[in-house]
């Protein structure tokens, strides 16, 4: 057993309560590699942000589970050795999908993990949530967890049952799974394409896809329900346009790619919303840089020569979110 405390890493109870309190969110970056670690640890020393660094089922079969548990003990060392005197960084299982998944992850160094079993039938979903709360909290580790699924605006006019969160549901849900923060389904979605061009209209001016607003009546509904409980966004990238661009623009192949404008996130940052997920922008700033970089320069085979570039746009992109969007700067 690997407590998170020998790591020097937190949970995420005290952050998401000043978080909700002070109007801002906590970045939750998903990380696989080496230098998209690097490049969180200096966006969040230099903008002086908490930060959850957070792994999926995929990342630590990718990875490997110990390799992470020590890259974020490393990331703790490494953001001191950079100036920051009390890093709160939380290492954090993004949709874990079983007990024993969760369970692993506590007991080898996570200080929080996410139980989604939003695809699961309501009370099954809360028997299993209460099940990790129980060994979480034992561990004073935190729990997310699920309710609604994540699919997108598509289902919501396809199908006769709405997928996103029913308020109404919320209070009991989170009492009876004693979750430290929920998971909700307000129209984002995972991944580079999170709208069908048939969604959305097209900006005259620039000819750019403009997709659907989030729905946030639910979100300001689900607020009144649970009054200051942490709300927490995945699905939350903005795909920026730019990187699209440099990716077609050297031999990628990303039509129509579009994500949730940034006046959103902000917005809902203001709110509950005190946790908000980013992978896809990452690994769009990572392969538009390396793209770019073989592109010009196709003699190049050195790792460090393209891996360089792809972590300082990464990092560029991490800081734009926290100190433009989340507003999670200047809190340590
Ligand atoms: O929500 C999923 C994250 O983007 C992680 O994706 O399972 O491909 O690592 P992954
Ligand atoms: P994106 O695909 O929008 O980056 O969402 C990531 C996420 O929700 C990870 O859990
Ligand atoms: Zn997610």
């Amino acid at each position: 057993m690997t407590s998170y405390k020998e790591l020097g890493l937190v949970n995420t109870r005290e952050m998401f309560a000043k978080a909700v309190a002070g109007g801002y969110a906590i970045p939750a970056f998903n990380f696989n590699t080496l230098e998209q670690m690097q490049a969180i640890v200096q966006a969040a020393v230099e903008t002086k942000s908490p930060v959850i660094m957070q792994v999926s089922k995929g990342a630590r079969n990718y990875a490997n589970g110990t390799i992470l548990r020590y890259m974020a003990q490393g990331a703790v060392e490494y953001a001191k050795e950079l100036g920051c005197k009390n890093p709160q960084i939380v290492l954090h299982l993004d949709h874990g999908d079983s007990f024993e998944l969760c369970k692993d992850c506590i007991d080898n160094g996570f200080s929080s993990v996410m139980f989604d079993g939003s695809a699961l039938p309501y009370e099954e979903n809360i028997r299993i949530t209460k099940q990790v709360v129980e060994y979480a909290h034992a561990h004073d580790v935190t729990v997310e967890a699920e309710l609604g699924v994540l699919a997108g605006v598509e289902d919501e006019v396809s199908s006769a049952v709405s997928h996103y969160t029913k308020p109404e549901e919320v209070v009991d849900f989170s009492t009876r799974s004693g979750c430290d923060s929920l998971a909700i389904s307000i129209g984002t979605s995972h991944g580079a394409y999170k709208f069908t061009p048939e969604q959305c209209t097209r900006d005259p001016k620039t000819g750019r896809l403009v997709p659907p607003p989030l729905a946030f009546d639910i979100l300001h509904e689900i607020e009144k329900k649970l009054p200051g409980f942490p709300i927490v966004l995945h699905g939350s990238s903005s795909v920026p346009q730019e990187e699209v661009d440099t990716i077609n623009a050297h031999g990628g192949k990303l039509p129509d790619a579009v994500g949730i404008p940034e006046e959103q996130l902000r917005e809902a940052s203001k709110s509950a919303v005190c946790k908000i997920n980013i992978d896809s922008d990452s690994r769009l700033a990572m392969t538009a840089a390396i793209r770019k970089h073989f592109d010009e320069k196709p003699g190049d085979f050195d790792p460090r020569q393209y891996l360089k570039p792809a972590r300082e746009n990464m990092k560029k992109m991490y800081i734009h979110k926290i100190v433009e969007v989340l507003g999670s700067n200047d809190k340590l």
